[in-house]
Formats: structure tokens, C-alpha cells, sequence
């Protein structure tokens, strides 16, 4: 069926009254939204019931790092679907053993295993609870400016206001600042001062809540959906100097930014550092089945070879999931997806939003690496007042929804998080699109502009 035929059908009413009517939605007042019924994807972008056409800016949740409807993951599921559709956990499965084999394979020497989970959340969780088990040490530390995700644990790991309506949860999380120059906590002016004071409140913060009693440090290797904040050189080196000098595991959350979404298999790979666990989610097979894990150090699997983990999943590697993660590792080496990650973020995105500084009023910092980066909105450059307040909402919001109208009537669907927009589009998506989307920003932050002139 046509989309024009869909929407003269009806299709349209039908999928919007139903949602409405039925379907309850994430973090949501759910009488306040209204949610667009979409028809289709493919590649970069994807379409509504009318045919309004949107590249994908934001790669879904920036789950999509192969785009919509990659014919090669496509195909690992209906392949896998026709051999075993599933299979529970405690036998093995071949698509389970390659997938977690390859990845152990590209995470470097220290790891041996993978623990499958449903998504990022519960990786999280899981990652958390081996690490007290083998410390025997319950506390956790994490950033202010992060999120972690919605089970018990991970929601209180999560240092944004997301957290807030469900407090307390696990009682034995304690928050840290991490770095940001930008709005710096520690009046830094450099990158290497708030490398430096950074460590220090982090070290401080380590005495102070007591190193007997910290399990284990959790990071998000780039600062995803609080930011694209990229720590400055020398920072996660110092936290994994930290780790060991006081005996805590050093997790490192790349749900947001595992495979490729920096042009590295995992983004701790380019700071030269190595964490005792890595979870992951999202980008292990785009999002096509849900499905996390946490990649297990050598030492830490060790640990679990005679004694039980007690922990486990239903659909802990799930055959309808690992397939299209299998089909990942092979569409990344064929078409070089890490090499091009690097090329247009460096050749294309950031020459480009770089300029912007220059030439837009309301632009007062941009930052990122590969395909992800972020643009940060101010009234005043020189004070560098926000262009929305922290966790705005309603009408305080407005200006950023000027900015995502404006993106979304050319054809753009932004990802906006308070202040900011961020650049997170799939990793296949062509030049042309590339440079199509960025001219479309380029316009709507003019609108922006004027809001504050
Ligand atoms: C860094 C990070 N960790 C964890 C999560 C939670 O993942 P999930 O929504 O799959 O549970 C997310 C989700 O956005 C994330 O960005």
C-alpha cells in the first residue's frame, strides 16, 4: 500500500486513535502529547502518513547507527526467525556464542565474556551488582549529568532530573561532577585544569564517602543525552588510576556510544584507557531487537567460574537480537563504518559547526567527536546564560520548540534535550543527507537568532 493510499484509508486515524486511546507512553504526561504516527523508514530517514519525509538527526534514541531498515540486519532476523526463532538461556546458541566471541574480540585483551541483557537499563544493573559481589563493597559513584536508565539501580546511577520523581531507590549511590570546561564546577579555564581539579573532587569525593566502602565507578565514556560532553585528555585515565589505586571496578556505560557512534568500536578506545566492564546497548544491533550486555574483564568473569551469579533474563541473548548484532560486526568491516565516522565527523561536521560560533548569535559552544555532537543554545554569549533553563518545561521550553518546529518543517528531526540540540544521525547516512540536515540546523538556529535579538 502506498503511503497516499494509507492516508486516504484512514491508516492514519486509525494508528493515532489507537495510540491515544491505548498506548501509554515514556516519561510522558500522557494527555499532553501527541505523538506522530510514522508509516516507514529507510536509511536516514523516515516518513508520516501524509509523506513528510524527516532525516533522523537523531538516530532514533541514537540507537540507529545503521539506519532504517538496513536489508543486511533485515535479513539476519527473518534467517534466524525461519532457523530458531528462541531458545532460553542456559543452553547454547550459535548466534549468541558468535556475538559475544566478536565482541569480546574487538574489546580488547582484558575482556572474556559477555552478559546479554534486554537493553541498557538492566546492563547497567547487572554491571553494578558483579561489581559489589566481587568487592564486596555496596557503594557506587556516579556523574551528575548522566543518565543510566529506568530499573532501580540505574535510575538512581542517573545524575539528571529524570531521577528525581523516583527517589529513593538504591540508597547506596553517591554523585560526583564531571568535567565540563564549558560551564566548568571547578572555574577551570583549560582543558588540562579541569582534568586536573576534576580528579581532585573525584579523589576527595573517594576518601570522603570512604574507599572501604566503593564498589565501583560508573562513567558514561562520553556524556551522551546531558551533553556530548567528550572528557577532556587525560581525565578517564586519571579515573582509572583512581579505580585501582583504591580498589573500586571502573564501569564504563557506552550504551550511547558503543559501536561506532565516535568512530570506535567502543569509546573508551580512543582515550587509550581500559575499564574492568562495558556495558551496551543501542548501537549492538541498532535497536532492530532489544538487547544489552555488559563485556566482562578476564578477572571479574574469573570470579563467577565457581561460584553462581545470581542474576539472569528470560531473553538473556535472544536469537532474534544477536542476529542482526552478528550482521553489525560484518556491514562495519565490508563498508568501513568506523573509518567514515571519523571522516565526516572531522571533514564535514566540524568545520561546519564550528562556523556556527562565528556566525550565530545563539550558538555558544559546540562540541563532540564522530557523529556526535552537541550545540549549545545561549541568550548571551558572553554570559553564557542558557537559552532555556535547566530541565525547562511548557512555555519556559519554547524557544527550543521554535527551533525544532523550524527543523521539522524542512524536513529534520532534531534530538533536543534542554539547551541543547545534538548531531546524531545514523553512521550510514550519505554526504549529500549530511550536508542537507546541517544547512536545515544552519536556518532554524538563524530563527533562534532572532528570538533573541
Ligand atoms: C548512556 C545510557 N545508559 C543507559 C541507557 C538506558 O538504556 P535502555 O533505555 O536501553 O534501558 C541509556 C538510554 O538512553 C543511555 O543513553
Amino acid at each position: 500500500m502506498t503511503i497516499e493510499n494509507d492516508a486516504m484509508t484512514g491508516a492514519e486515524a486509525r494508528v493515532r486513535a489507537d495510540d491515544r486511546g491505548h498506548v501509554f507512553h515514556s516519561w510522558s504526561a500522557q494527555g499532553l502529547i501527541d505523538p506522530l504516527p510514522v508509516a516507514g523508514g529507510a536509511g536516514s530517514e523516515f516518513w508520516d502518513y501524509e509523506g513528510n519525509r524527516y532525516l533522523d538527526f537523531g538516530s532514533q534514541l541514537v540507537n540507529l547507527n545503521l539506519g532504517h531498515q538496513h536489508p543486511d540486519l533485515v535479513e539476519a532476523i527473518e534467517k534466524q526467525a525461519r532457523s530458531l526463532a528462541t531458545i532460553q538461556p542456559s543452553f547454547a546458541n550459535d548466534v549468541r556464542g558468535e556475538l559475544a566471541r566478536r565482541i569480546v574480540d574487538v574489546a580488547g585483551e582484558t575482556f572474556s565474556k559477555v552478559f546479554f541483557t534486554n537493553g541498557g537499563a538492566d546492563a547497567n544493573e547487572n554491571a553494578v551488582r558483579m561489581a559489589r559481589l566481587v568487592t564486596g563493597k555496596r557503594k557506587v559513584l556516579a556523574m551528575y549529568r548522566s543518565y543510566h536508565g529506568n530499573t532501580t539501580t540505574a535510575i538512581s546511577l542517573t545524575g539528571d532530573p529524570r531521577r528525581w520523581p523516583n527517589e529513593p531507590a538504591d540508597g547506596s549511590v553517591v554523585h560526583f561532577f564531571g568535567p565540563y570546561l564549558y560551564r566548568s564546577a571547578f572555574h577551570a579555564e583549560t582543558e588540562s585544569e579541569e582534568t586536573r581539579r576534576a580528579l581532585e573532587h573525584l579523589e576527595q569525593t573517594i576518601v570522603l564517602e570512604g574507599a572501604s566502602t566503593i564498589g565501583a565507578i560508573v562513567i558514561e565514556t562520553v556524556v551522551g543525552t546531558n551533553g556530548v560532553l567528550v572528557p577532556p585528555p587525560g581525565y578517564l585515565a586519571g579515573v582509572r588510576e583512581l579505580c585501582d589505586r583504591y580498589g573500586i571496578v571502573y564501569i564504563a556505560d557506552e550504551v550511547m556510544v558503543g559501536f561506532g557512534r565516535t568512530g570506535e568500536w567502543f569509546a573508551v578506545q580512543g582515550h587509550g584507557v581500559t575499564p574492568d566492564l562495558i556495558t551496551f546497548a543501542k548501537g549492538v544491533n541498532s535497536g532492530y531487537v532489544p538487547l544489552g550486555g555488559v563485556v566482562i574483564s578476564k578477572e571479574i568473569a574469573a570470579a563467577f567460574d565457581e561460584r553462581a551469579f545470581p542474576g539472569g533474563l528470560t531473553y538473556s541473548g535472544h536469537p532474534l537480537a544477536c542476529a542482526p548484532g552478528v550482521a553489525t560486526f560484518e556491514v562495519f568491516r565490508r563498508d568501513g563504518i568506523l573509518e567514515r565516522v571519523k571522516d565526516l565527523g572531522e571533514r564535514v561536521v566540524r568545520p561546519i559547526l564550528e562556523g556556527w560560533v562565528e556566525s550565530h548569535p545563539c550558538v555558544g559552544e559546540v562540541r563532540g567527536t564522530g557523529l556526535f555532537w552537541a550545540i549549545e543554545l545561549v541568550r548571551d554569549k558572553e554570559t553564557r546564560e542558557p537559552l532555556v533553563p535547566f530541565n525547562a518545561a511548557g512555555k519556559d521550553a519554547a524557544p527550543m520548540g521554535v527551533f525544532a518546529k523550524a527543523c521539522k518543517d524542512s524536513g529534520v528531526w532534531p534530538f533536543v534535550h534542554f539547551n541543547r540540540t545534538h548531531i546524531a544521525p545514523p553512521l550510514v547516512i550519505t554526504e549529500d543527507e549530511l550536508r542537507r540536515g546541517l544547512k536545515v540546523i544552519d536556518e532554524a538556529l538563524s530563527e533562534v537568532d532572532a528570538l533573541i535579538a
